[in-house]
């Protein structure tokens, strides 16, 4: 059967991306930091201005054409999002500014649930994201909160994370795919370790969908978080996946209009899951843009589009062997296109300065994950990410700048 997916080409898709024809210090931009941010195809960019150009009004609570059709719209992305995770039903799926307020929103609708003493367990490769929300439970419940280890070559200890669990742990929450070591983390061999303790089980996403499909029900999570500028959408929108009783069991973070059913001078009920979560105007526009890019995107097999990543991540990894100085942070047997390193006795910032100056963008830093970078007794990492337009001659590009930038800083 013939499959109804586009040829996979490379350049065919780079011309989809007016940005790419930039130029940096008068080089051709080599855009390699999209676990950062990725750039937007003409699909993403029309659609917003579409949506701009001929339709637009509030949502939920006009009774007017417009007010209609953007209503539609809206809820036609959250239908997309609903459909891209594989998540039961539409009403499954909350609109978030992105994955940080995602996260935010599950540690604070939790709170009730937590008592003095009670774990929760998340592990030393996880985004400031998904650790900062639990140090809030820590800080105003008194929760303990337990990291599980990782391995010099940035595997999670599965062994002690197994022994970590007990009647005591009330939740679970772990990166799919690590933003810094690009690890992708056996989420389905966990999750029934997590569910026969009784303890929710979260996942942060982010990096994940954007390079490999999910399917939420047969991962077994309770919770499923991603975020839309990653997967070449909009930035300000994101999306929490809930099961039907998590969502039911969560406070609200937000009050105001549209997440209320009745409001009284005594006391205020409840609109039912998502709406319960979405008070306020939400983010229309960048949901329509999220749910234009899940469309563009899945229009590419995801098979070839791993390959494909994967293809530069190696092409570039092997010319990188070759610089005496680097050295990868990074190297699970099961990675996605995410590209760590640290040439020896240079200063990460200067090795993204000097790759800039070629029209090569990486990002240099803790990358928003200080404990990892204490685990690993390093104070930062510079770091290539690899999306879906970028090249071999890219690839090539990277080796040549550090190259140049080993012999400049050694
Ligand atoms: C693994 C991971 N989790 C969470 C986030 C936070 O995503 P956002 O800034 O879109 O909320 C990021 C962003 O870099 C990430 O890489």
């Amino acid at each position: 059967m013939a499959s109804n997916y586009k040829t996979f080409d490379v350049e065919a898709i780079r011309a989809q991306f007016p940005i790419l024809t930039r130029e940096i210090e008068g080089k051709p931009l080599a855009y390699l930091d999209n676990a950062a941010s990725a750039q937007k195809p003409l699909a993403v960019i029309n659609a917003l201005k579409n949506q701009m150009e001929t339709s637009f009004a509030n949502v939920h609570r006009g009774l007017h054409t417009m007010a209609n059709e953007t209503t539609a719209a809206y809820e036609g992305a959250r239908v997309k999002v609903a459909d891209f995770l594989g998540a039961p039903k539409t009403d499954n799926i909350v609109f978030t500014r992105g994955a940080t307020e995602a996260l935010n929103l599950v540690a604070y609708g939790l709170a009730d649930e937590i008592e003095v003493g009670d774990e929760i367990i998340i592990s030393q490769m996880e985004h400031h994201s998904n650790i900062v929300p639990w140090h809030f439970l820590r800080e105003r419940k008194g929760a303990v909160i337990k990291f599980v280890p990782v391995s010099d070559d940035g595997v999670l200890d599965l062994d002690a994370l197994k022994s970590m669990l007990s009647a005591k742990t009330k939740v679970v929450s772990l990166v799919h795919m690590s933003n810094v070591l690009g690890t992708v983390n056996p989420i389905k061999e966990i999750a029934p370790w997590v569910k026969s303790t009784g303890a929710i089980f979260v996942v942060d996403g982010t990096q994940a969908a954007v390079h490999m499909p999910i399917d939420v029900v047969d991962l077994g999570v309770d919770f499923f978080c991603m975020t839309g500028h990653k997967l070449y959408g909009p930035t300000g929108i994101g999306a929490l996946y809930g099961t039907m009783d998590m969502l039911e069991r969560l406070r609200p973070f937000n009050g105001g209009g549209e997440m209320i059913e009745d409001v009284f001078e005594t006391h205020v009920t409840y609109n039912d899951p998502p709406h319960k979560f979405e008070a306020g105007t939400p983010p229309i526009l960048e949901a329509i843009g999220l749910g234009a890019a899940i469309d563009w995107y899945r229009q590419y097999d995801p098979t070839d589009i791993h390959q494909h990543e994967m293809a530069v991540y190696y092409h570039a990894l092997d010319g990188l062997r070759d610089i005496n100085t680097f050295k990868l942070i990074g190297d699970a047997p099961n990675k996605g296109s995410v590209l760590s390193f640290n040439l020896e006795g240079a200063h990460a910032h200067d090795v993204a300065q000097i790759l800039d100056k070629y029209g090569i963008a990486v990002r240099a830093g803790q990358h928003c994950t200080q404990p990892l970078m204490t685990r690993l007794g390093i104070h930062s990492t510079a770091r290539a990410s690899f999306g879906i337009y970028n090249t071999l001659d890219e690839a090539d590009r990277l080796v040549e700048g550090l190259k140049k930038a080993s012999h400049f800083l050694s």
